[in-house]
């Protein structure tokens, strides 16, 4: 008998790759993605740390989904309640006590045990009939054996698809929860990522982006080739060559990278890869060398836009996006100009901007000059005004060219497509729905803050009457 399985997403890309691991994981136990938590058997919320007040947003959608396990237990059907993700991986038992209704807690290490937990829950659930499911399961290690050796092979792809390479952290950035959640440094072997993204392409994925917390430090094994007689280990470089070599494959992508890993075989692989996008995401959180000392980035501003330069004489149109923290321990006026001069140098292309905010248990938690929350507010609201306005002018620059636009999802208003450029630009066009899955030139016309559209270019000579 088929079973409904509701899963919200929190976070980055790769809570969503985990998150269409996990329903992969959980067909052949004959789970089926319903979009209706009231409907679901089994409900997973698969959450993220980076914020403050994570923790909250969880225990408040956990309220919700009681309700909806009540209900269903009033018409005698059960719901299983999981936490799985960063704040699971966090809070551990801690979520099982502030919500003893939930049945399994587990991390992003751990969701390929996820059918032996709903076997063990299953178990008790049987035996306790009709007084409870008795106390949930935790399973939060960070276990020896690789996950993806465990994970089934994808069974479905969009257009678009993620690809996990590379996982957890050791970078340790003071302001930062992911190594505490995520774990140490993981780089999956060559071959196993090769064979997912060939399969990935046969099930209809023009597009792959590489994820990673740190995807540029990737550093994997290759079986040995007849041409070398040891295993060897690869870099990001040689990955995305080897990839590009997949037919049909279109486009590549990797995020998220951190500046000091860019080596010279990736800059140069921007240059030589034409499936390579013009676009990364690589950021800087801050233009100030002495913050950029505190967050323990290991890098200065000049370094950063060392990188911007060689990146730019590989591959002379590509685009950049970044992260900004503003508002960290000690960041003085001074430092937050430097922020705001580094913008304008660079010119980026989009962005993400945060205020800073304590994640217990790091470094800068504890650090004296915590800045105050209104002088925050209003640099964020400086910085953004700048990236708005970086932004819009990055659009108006692709008026008038014609760029080759990969739709890949229905559009909010009736009728609309969405695509991306290779500049990862949002492309809304009422189009007919044959399109997506398709790159189709569009001649760009407008631009707005957020997106540019335009006409379909075609190549096809128009009839004329004669
Ligand atoms: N691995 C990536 C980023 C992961 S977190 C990297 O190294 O860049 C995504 C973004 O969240 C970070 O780039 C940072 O800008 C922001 N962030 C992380 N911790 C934060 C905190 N405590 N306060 C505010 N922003 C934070
Ligand atoms: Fe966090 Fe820094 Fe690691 Fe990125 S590099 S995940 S910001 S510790
Ligand atoms: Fe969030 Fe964990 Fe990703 S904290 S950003 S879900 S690595």
């Amino acid at each position: 008998m088929s079973k409904n399985l509701y899963i919200k997403t929190y976070g980055c890309q790769m809570n969503v790759y985990d998150s269409d691991r996990i329903t992969d994981l959980l067909k052949p136990l004959n789970y089926q993605l319903t979009n209706d938590p009231a409907q679901a058997d089994l409900s997973i919320l698969n959450t993220c740390h980076i914020r403050e007040k994570a923790e909250q947003k969880v225990y408040s959608d956990l309220g919700r989904l009681r309700e909806h396990q009540t209900n269903r237990r009033q018409q005698g059907d059960e719901m299983l309640i999981a936490v799985g993700g960063c704040v699971a991986q966090a809070e551990g038992d801690e979520i099982l006590r502030q919500a003893p209704y939930v049945s399994m807690v587990f991390g992003p290490q751990t969701y390929h045990r996820l059918p032996e937990m709903i076997a063990q829950i299953t178990r008790q659930q049987d035996a306790y009939k009709g007084k409870g499911a008795g106390r949930g399961i935790v399973d939060t290690d960070f276990p020896i054996e690789s996950k993806f050796d465990s994970l089934p092979i994808p069974q479905s792809s969009s257009t678009s698809a993620f690809l996990s390479i590379q996982e957890g952290c050791d970078k340790f950035c003071t302001f930062c929860v992911v190594p505490y959640t995520r774990g140490a440094e993981y780089s999956r072997p060559v071959e196993d990522i090769l064979q997912e993204a060939k399969r990935l392409v046969e099930l209809g994925a023009k597009e792959i982006t590489l994820l990673g917390q740190n995807v540029n430090a990737y550093h994997g094994q290759a079986l040995r080739t007849s041409s070398h007689s040891s295993a060897q280990e690869w870099g990001l470089g040689r990955l995305l060559h080897e990839l590009a070599t997949i037919e049909g494959l279109q486009r590549l992508r990797y995020t998220t990278s951190h500046p000091r890993d860019m080596d010279q075989d990736l800059i140069d692989a921007h240059g030589q890869i034409p499936q390579l996008m013009p676009f990364l995401h690589l950021p800087v959180q801050s233009g100030s060398d002495a913050l950029l000392k505190a967050m323990n980035r290991k890098h200065t501003a000049k370094d950063y836009l060392h990188v911007v330069d060689s990146l730019r004489k590989a591959r002379p149109d590509i685009a950049f996006s970044s992260d900004f923290i503003v508002g960290f321990p000690g960041e003085t006026a001074q430092d937050h100009q430097a922020t705001l001069d580094l913008v304008k140098e660079v010119g980026f292309a989009q962005a993400y901007s945060f205020k800073y905010s304590v994640r217990p248990g790091t470094p800068a938690g504890s650090m004296d000059l915590q800045v105050k929350e209104s002088l925050k507010t209003e640099r964020l609201y400086e910085l953004q005004d700048l990236l708005k306005e970086r932004q819009w002018t990055f659009n108006k620059t692709k008026v008038g060219t014609v760029q080759p636009v990969l739709f890949d999802r229905i559009g909010k208003v009736p009728g609309q497509i969405l695509g991306k450029t290779p500049y990862m630009q949002s492309v809304p066009l009422e189009a007919p729905k044959r399109l997506l899955g398709c790159i189709t030139d569009i001649l760009i016309q407008e631009a707005y803050a957020n997106s540019i559209t335009g006409i379909i270019s075609s190549l096809e000579p128009i009839a004329v009457a004669a």
